[in-house]
């Protein structure tokens, strides 16, 4: 390319965000995970930054502390550790590797629920702070414990001095973050209470997939379809969160949540929050954080009539599929016979906001469908006149999905014209796949979401008043279909879309759904 070509392509009109991204490093560090010995620690936690350390992404002074009940010393810990890595992993594990790792964990056997335990926390910190992390009294606390158990630990750290002064310390917080506004504003009031909002990263795994942050990158750094991003080109949005797998074990929690709770309330809000956003004024953490903030709080509220007519509830029934049975939900352990917790949900929502007025944005999600999918589907407006005459009344519209998993794409999908005929449209695709581009190794979203927050960068963690924004959208929904229990349960069959009424939603506005 000749020097004059190369300027040229330097825009003179281009304006930069004078806000400048941070740049953030991992400091030297101490992870005191709650429930060290727990589910979460063994079969996501620690491997996780297991394969962080692997990758070469931790810095050289820092330390794990495990915490639990269980009497037991360092190295059997590190034994217990070493164990629940080789079951989670698919390669065989490099003993050289994990020796190097299993240098920086540690366990301190103490009940958190009780008084006592704090002080000798306190002496093990400063111990571990001090000779590992190189006097670096960088804290991140870990919650992987029951929910019940967060507010007494939480309180337990603020009686003890344990949150600010001492340590420079930082608080990890699991879903569910509540079970409707009201516990979640009250568990928001103890944690604010002791930490600063600044020092609360609360954990929603969605956030840490690469292709969800891509929404924001996607829309924003590509001119041609912003401009179409609004309520006078887009049709509709749908957001289909399919799994094919059921409870998987998780009887007794899942018995508590159904799928409003499970799914709807946190990852979905989030992904149409990423959605229908607004540009944030710069890629700090609390732009970002607001404009999807205002999202949720421009959600069109639903009368009770609403509820009935624009959501629909399911439960899995047996199932079939090449050959072989799966039981239905009511048959799953801890589940009741007579369960009416719902494994499916499907609604129509509208953002009553200048960009979106009048688009309704439809979403699906359940337990033991078809197929495992997550996908967001932008459907564009017809033309306004059908050129081609009658045979193009079936014309396809224009759309754009965006796969965020099992394989991670982009499509649009366009009209051509069907070669040799006289004026046949023709549907076609031109995709674009993250893994078949940028052959790399990606990041689990735990991993990112560890790494951001060792890093101190808020921007993936749901902030204070999003969590309650987003309870207050569909705690109407769970108080609506408690007080009208459905009798008609189980509704579909494992392995399929759902229930027929999810068909209806759509067909009575004239669209489908769709998936690729
Ligand atoms: C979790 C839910 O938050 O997300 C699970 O509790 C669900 O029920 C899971 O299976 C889905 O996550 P992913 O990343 O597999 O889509």
């Amino acid at each position: 390319m000749s020097k004059d070509s190369t300027e040229s392509l330097a825009s003179p009109f281009l304006q930069t965000c004078d806000i400048p991204v941070q740049q953030l490093k991992i400091k030297p560090f101490t992870l005191v995970i709650f429930g060290g010995t727990g589910d979460l620690s063994k079969r996501k936690l620690l491997p996780t930054l297991f394969s962080i350390f692997r990758a070469g992404e931790l810095p050289k002074e820092f330390a794990i502390l495990g915490i639990a009940r269980s009497k037991m010393t360092d190295e059997q810990y590190r034994d217990l550790i070493k164990k629940a890595l080789q079951e989670s992993g698919e390669e065989p594990l490099e003993e050289s590797t994990w020796t190097d790792f299993s240098h920086h964990l540690f366990y301190l056997s103490a009940d958190s629920g009780k008084d006592e335990s704090f002080p000798s926390l306190y002496k093990k910190m400063d111990k571990l702070t001090g000779q590992i992390a190189r006097d670096c009294r960088n804290v991140i606390y870990y919650l992987a414990l029951s929910p019940r158990m967060a507010p007494v630990v939480i309180e337990g750290l603020k009686k003890n001095d344990l949150c600010r002064g001492a340590f420079d310390t930082k608080i990890i917080v699991e879903k569910p973050f509540g079970r409707d506004r009201r516990s979640a504003v009250e568990l928001n009031r103890i944690l604010t209470d002791a930490f600063e909002e600044s020092q609360i990263y609360r954990i929603d795994h969605y956030l840490g997939k690469d292709t969800v942050q891509n929404i924001m990158f996607f829309r924003f750094s590509n001119n041609i379809f912003e401009q179409l991003w609004n309520r006078h080109y887009i049709d509709s949005v749908q957001i289909t969160v399919a799994e094919a797998l059921g409870i998987e074990n998780r009887g007794a929690y899942y018995e508590q949540a159904g799928a409003i709770r499970d799914m709807v309330q946190n990852h979905i809000l989030q992904l149409i929050g990423m959605i229908a956003m607004e540009p944030p004024v710069g890629f700090e953490a609390d732009y970002i954080r607001d404009e999807k903030l205002k999202v949720f709080l421009a959600f069109q509220p639903f009368s009770e009539g609403d509820i009935d007519q624009f959501t629909v509830r399911g439960q899995y029934g047996p199932g079939k599929v090449n050959g072989k049975d799966v039981q239905g939900y009511r048959e799953e352990e801890g589940v009741a016979p007579d369960s009416n917790t719902s494994t499916f949900f499907a609604g129509r929502f509208h953002i009553a906001n200048w960009r979106w007025a009048g688009v309704p944005f439809y979403i699906r999600t359940g337990k033991r469908l078809a197929k495992r999918i997550t996908e967001i589907a932008i459907q564009f407006k017809q033309p306004p006149l059908r050129l081609f005459g009658r045979s193009c009344d079936t014309l396809d519209p224009n759309i754009l999905l965006l796969t965020i998993q099992p394989e991670e794409k982009i499509c649009l999908r366009f009209g051509v014209k069907y070669p040799h005929s006289e004026n046949q449209i023709h549907a076609v695709n031109m995709v674009f796949s993250y893994q078949e581009t940028f052959k790399m190794r990606y990041y689990n979203p735990y991993e990112r979401l560890l790494i951001d927050c060792l890093k101190g960068d808020l921007t993936l963690f749901v902030r204070e008043d999003a969590i309650e924004a987003m309870w207050h959208i569909v705690d109407p929904i769970v108080a609506r279909w408690e007080s009208t229990p459905p009798d008609h349960f189980p509704n579909y069959e494992a392995w399929t879309w759902g229930p027929e009424e999810a068909n209806l939603l759509l067909e009575r506005d004239g669209r489908r759904w769709i998936t690729t």
